[in-house]
């Protein structure tokens, strides 16, 4: 479904993250797939996750540091010459704001939670748009956090709403260009990420007991949905949010 494309994949820690799981598939699928680490802290974890891969790149960027994200795509120019879809896997809210009151939100902790959860699909979606001569396919996570309110998911909820709202602006500047922008809002799913939020674990009691389903979703159901999203079947659809929760956003009680 994806042979010859091109990609880069940001937001695999280990072998848990759903950005794993997409690349897994991706590459599955027949891509080409770049893969990036945040930090050197987690270059051991995403090292070997990375020589799994056929032809993997492996590139550091932390998306709130400029000079990393030019060198990132200085380098997936010369290395892959053109790009045809990106992957924005990645969040980050201080764990003290994903707990108690989203009175409490500092100004601090908001401008950090929207800065990395947010902005940065809009820093990379420009960045990347150039190398996408083709065309291309650019797919964010999002959460249901953003549409409703969800215990302790607090200052991230509004990350997320504005990350969704980023996908429709975004895909309205690059439809011109065909580089389509659309979000997977997965459901819960037990991560490093997840293990930061309050009371995660009753998160996924409540789906298991509710969701039409009646089970949690996986990460490779995930990346299944990824992979539609990059690959061409999905070629006319572009600011959608899809929900992968077992159908836990349309139940009413
Ligand atoms: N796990 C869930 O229940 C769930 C549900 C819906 C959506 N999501 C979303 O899925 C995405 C992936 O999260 P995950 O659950 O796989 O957790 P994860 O911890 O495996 O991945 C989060 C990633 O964000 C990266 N990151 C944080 N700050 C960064 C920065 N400054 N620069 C670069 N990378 C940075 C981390 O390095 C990590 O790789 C996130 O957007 C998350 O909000 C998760």
């Amino acid at each position: 479904m994806l042979q010859g494309k091109k990609g880069i994949v940001l937001g695999v820690a280990n072998k848990r993250s759903i950005a794993w799981a997409i690349a897994k598939k991706a590459a599955d699928a027949g891509a080409s797939v770049a893969l990036t680490y945040q930090d050197e802290r987690l270059l051991e974890k995403v090292k070997p996750l990375a020589d799994e891969l056929p032809a993997a790149l492996l590139l550091r960027c932390d998306v709130s540091q400029p000079e990393q994200m030019d060198q990132l795509f200085r380098e997936l120019e010369q290395s892959f010459g053109k790009l045809d879809f990106l992957v924005h896997a990645l969040a980050f809210a201080k764990r003290e704001e994903l707990e108690g009151e989203y009175l409490q939100t500092s100004p601090e902790g908001f401008e950090v939670a929207l800065r990395i959860s947010a902005y940065s699909l809009t820093d990379l979606a420009r960045r990347a748009a150039p190398l996408m001569k083709d065309g291309g396919s650019i797919v964010t996570l999002s959460y249901l956090g953003g549409e409703r309110v969800i215990p302790h998911y607090n200052v991230m909820g509004v990350a997320k709403a504005a990350l969704e709202s980023s996908v429709r602006y975004l895909a309205s500047d690059l439809g011109p260009r065909n580089i389509r922008v659309n979000t997977i809002s997965a459901g819960p799913i037990r991560t490093l990420a997840a293990a930061g939020i309050s009371g995660f674990s009753s998160m996924l009691d409540v789906v298991a007991e509710r969701s039409f389903l009646k089970r949690n979703v996986t990460v490779e159901e995930v990346g299944d949905t990824a992979v539609f999203l990059l690959s061409d079947l999905s070629r006319g659809m572009t600011g959608e949010l899809l929900h992968v929760d077992c159908g836990y956003h349309a139940t009413g009680m």
